[in-house]
């Protein structure tokens, strides 16, 4: 049995992967025997500080990778040389990424290259199209086959990896997305946004929205405000709030689309605490993003997915989701299917919860604990 304590190495970049990460971040750094190391890629900037100041997270590295209009190759290239000297010097025994962003797949691929262990969180979700989610589907399948631990949020998830052959070292565990949610979302609750505390939240019925993948981007992207667009002028009682992401591509479609719309209301990102309890205080949810889809269930509010597939069947074959494609048409459809048939909407608005019990990071840390007594001294 090893005396040593186990280095471990979380690496994100991304708002999205950072607020997953959080809660595994904090269980780690409570955890014996455990040495918690942080490395922000910082694939985003200033959507990423705000998570780490919400979480109180100090890395302890940070490559400073986000340039404005990076692409696909400067944000690998950047990951995997920057890993590498972080790597050598940290010597950590194994290295967390999480989901399937450039920045996960590439820090998997840098401590692969020096032969430490990656642990992939929440592993296997598929949507079994290798070009939606673009890149994504492809960065979490390869992470998928450079990691020796994965965590699964559900069954299915576990056999996704199964049909490719991945069976050792496969745990299923939640989603610790669900664990940040736990720690979030309260009854009573003043926004520190001064923009959502000047919104009428309490009066009507208000939709929040939210879009920003890359496969989205510029006709299925415009398509969708459209539909949103005709759906809120069809029904007078009811309001959208969109916090745009800061990507330049999104935010030139959206404000030609949307912009200046009566009941349409295009605020900037938000803190993490105020989205949930956002969502909490909403009718419904229209979106594209993976973290929504299942921050949304959670809360007992259905969901419009914006996109023409999902890795989360789980969500919508529980009835909390609807798959409305990227077509003006059917987003409008689908929208205003929930706000006008009661009936639906009650049977969409039980909350269910297939992504676990807000423990996931708990029973991420005691793998780890048994991970480090296969080392040697
Ligand atoms: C990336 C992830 C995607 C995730 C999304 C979450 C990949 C391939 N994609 O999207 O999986 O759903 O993040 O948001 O890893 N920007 C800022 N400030 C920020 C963040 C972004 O200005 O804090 C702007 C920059 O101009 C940046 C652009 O947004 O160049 C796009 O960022 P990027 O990480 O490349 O976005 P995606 O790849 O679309
Ligand atoms: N989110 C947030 N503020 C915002 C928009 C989103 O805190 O203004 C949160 C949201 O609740 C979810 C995560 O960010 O937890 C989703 O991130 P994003 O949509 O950027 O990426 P995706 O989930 O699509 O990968």
């Amino acid at each position: 049995m090893t005396t040593r304590e186990l280095v471990v190495m979380s690496v994100f970049g991304t708002r999205p992967e950072a607020i997953k990460m959080a809660p595994l971040v904090k269980a780690l750094e409570a955890a014996e025997h455990i040495r918690s190391v942080v490395c922000v890629t910082a694939q985003h900037r200033q959507i990423l500080d705000s998570v780490l100041q919400q979480f109180d997270i100090i890395p302890d590295y940070d490559l400073n990778l986000m340039r404005a209009g990076q692409t696909l190759t400067s944000i690998t290239n950047g990951v995997l040389s920057g890993m590498e000297q972080v790597l050598v010097q940290a010597k950590p025994d194994i290295v967390l990424v999480h989901g399937d962003t450039t920045t996960s797949f590439a820090a998997a691929l840098a401590a692969f290259y020096q032969q430490i262990a990656v642990g992939h969180v929440e592993a296997g979700l598929r949507s079994h199209d290798r070009y939606s989610p673009f890149p994504e589907e492809m960065n979490r399948t390869l992470t998928g086959r450079l990691a020796t631990l994965h965590f699964a949020p559900t069954e299915q998830s576990r056999r996704n990896l199964a049909c490719e052959g991945v069976t050792a070292g496969v745990y299923v565990v939640g989603n610790t997305v669900i664990d940040a949610l736990h720690q979030m979302v309260l009854d009573e609750y003043t926004f520190r946004d001064e923009a959502l505390r000047q919104l009428p939240l309490a009066q009507g019925r208000w939709v929040l929205m939210t879009a920003h993948r890359r496969e989205n981007l510029g006709q299925p992207l415009r398509q969708i405000c459209q539909g949103v667009r005709r759906m809120v002028a069809a029904f007078p009682d009811v309001q959208v709030v969109y916090p745009v992401h800061p990507n330049p591509a999104v935010r030139a479609t959206v404000n030609e689309v949307l912009g200046n719309t009566e009941r349409i209301h295009l605020i900037e990102p938000i803190e993490v605490e105020d989205m949930h309890n956002l969502i909490k205080r909403c009718t419904l949810v229209m979106t594209d993003s993976g973290g929504l889809q299942e921050e949304a269930p959670a809360l007992g509010k259905p969901v419009v997915v914006l996109r023409t597939e999902t890795e989360r069947p789980e969500v919508v074959e529980s009835g909390m989701a609807i798959l409305a494609g990227v077509e003006e048409e059917s987003v409008f459809q689908a929208g205003s299917s929930l706000l006008g048939d009661a009936a639906l909407y009650h049977r969409m608005s039980h909350a269910i919860n297939p992504y676990g019990d807000g423990h996931a990071a708990e029973r991420i840390v005691k793998i780890l604990q048994q991970f480090r007594e296969t080392l040697a001294d």
